[in-house]
């Protein structure tokens, strides 16, 4: 059962990525709860078993991540989410990064905190230090937290619903029917038009939205559509970033899932072996999601 305050889709709904915090530190009960989450975190749909840990500033040393290696970019965090796993041990071990963080996001924002996923923007060498990251792993993205500035910010999610999804694609760029040339008209969706909506409004590295959703029959197959140029940018290699839109798709299938189980939509996560894995030019079939009912 979800560990959730609100419904999964409010959650959702009402995450934004916040980059400006108030200089309050996290409080005590929330790490505690936050914690308590982590530990008990659900298992991830590949299988792979990341460690995460809360990085939060504390009484009398309150100003210690505020120069944390954000380049800037993220104002007064009190707190971040960081994670490492056995680098290339699982072959979908990103998409699994990608799932449980943003679980752990979504239940921070249940507890109404900001949250902005970092994937680029954050000096790697020193937030390694502070998980002991070791020679094998990896840490392909972290998260920034806090408390929000101000009530008009913490209102944000919950008013900025048409903002989020504004900036989103629209639906017939994201959802298919049968073939990856047809869209998916929203009736055709079933009682899972709530799950791919809420698949369309989750977050993505640079916005991108990679993820693309087929049906057929009683599968949802989830395919990565690369933006094009994006993973072998010279700069990306050069800061060493992981293949974050990997993490995208664990993103969405977190949405996906948790979306599905709160509307009583029984189902689990498979990988076809025998579908073309490569059906169209920059698209790459991820795994499934088999309908049960
Ligand atoms: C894997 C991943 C990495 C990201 N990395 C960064 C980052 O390095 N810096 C940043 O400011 N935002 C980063 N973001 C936030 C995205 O820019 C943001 O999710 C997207 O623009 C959509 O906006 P929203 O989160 O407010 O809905 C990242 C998001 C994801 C999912």
């Amino acid at each position: 059962m979800s560990k959730f305050k609100y419904p999964a889709t409010e959650i959702i709904t009402k995450r934004f990525s916040c980059r400006d915090y108030s200089l309050e530190l996290v409080d005590a009960e929330k790490q505690e709860k936050l914690l308590a989450y982590i530990h008990d975190l659900p298992p991830a749909p590949f299988g792979s078993t990341p460690r995460f840990d809360l990085l939060a500033a504390s009484k009398g040393d309150s100003k210690s991540l505020r120069g944390l290696g954000t380049y800037g970019f993220i104002k007064n965090p009190s707190a971040f989410i960081l994670g490492a796993m056995p680098s290339g041990e699982l072959a979908y071990d990103l998409e699994d990064y990608g799932y449980l963080m943003e679980m752990i996001i979504l239940y921070a924002t249940s507890l109404e905190l900001g949250t902005c996923w970092l994937g680029g923007t954050f000096t790697k060498s020193r937030f390694a230090k502070k998980i002991n990251l070791a020679a094998n792993e990896t840490m392909p993205a972290i998260t920034a937290m806090g408390e929000y500035r101000d009530a008009d910010q913490k209102r944000r999610g919950w008013t900025s619903k048409a903002a989020g999804s504004a900036r989103r694609l629209p639906w017939d760029k994201f959802f298919f029917n049968i073939m990856l040339d047809t869209p998916l008209i929203r009736n055709e969706a079933g009682k899972y038009a709530t799950a791919l909506e809420m698949v369309r409004i989750a977050p993505s590295a640079s916005n991108k939205q990679p993820c693309r959703v087929l049906k057929y029959k009683n599968f949802w197959r989830f395919y990565l559509r690369r933006t094009p140029g994006y993973k072998g940018d010279i700069i990306k290699k050069f800061l060493r970033l992981c293949d974050l839109q990997r993490v995208d798709m664990g993103i969405a299938m977190s949405h996906f899932e948790l979306t599905a189980k709160e509307l009583g939509l029984k189902g689990k996560w498979v990988v076809e072996d025998d579908l073309d894995k490569n059906p169209a030019a920059l698209t790459e079939y991820i795994v499934s999601w088999e309908r049960l009912n």
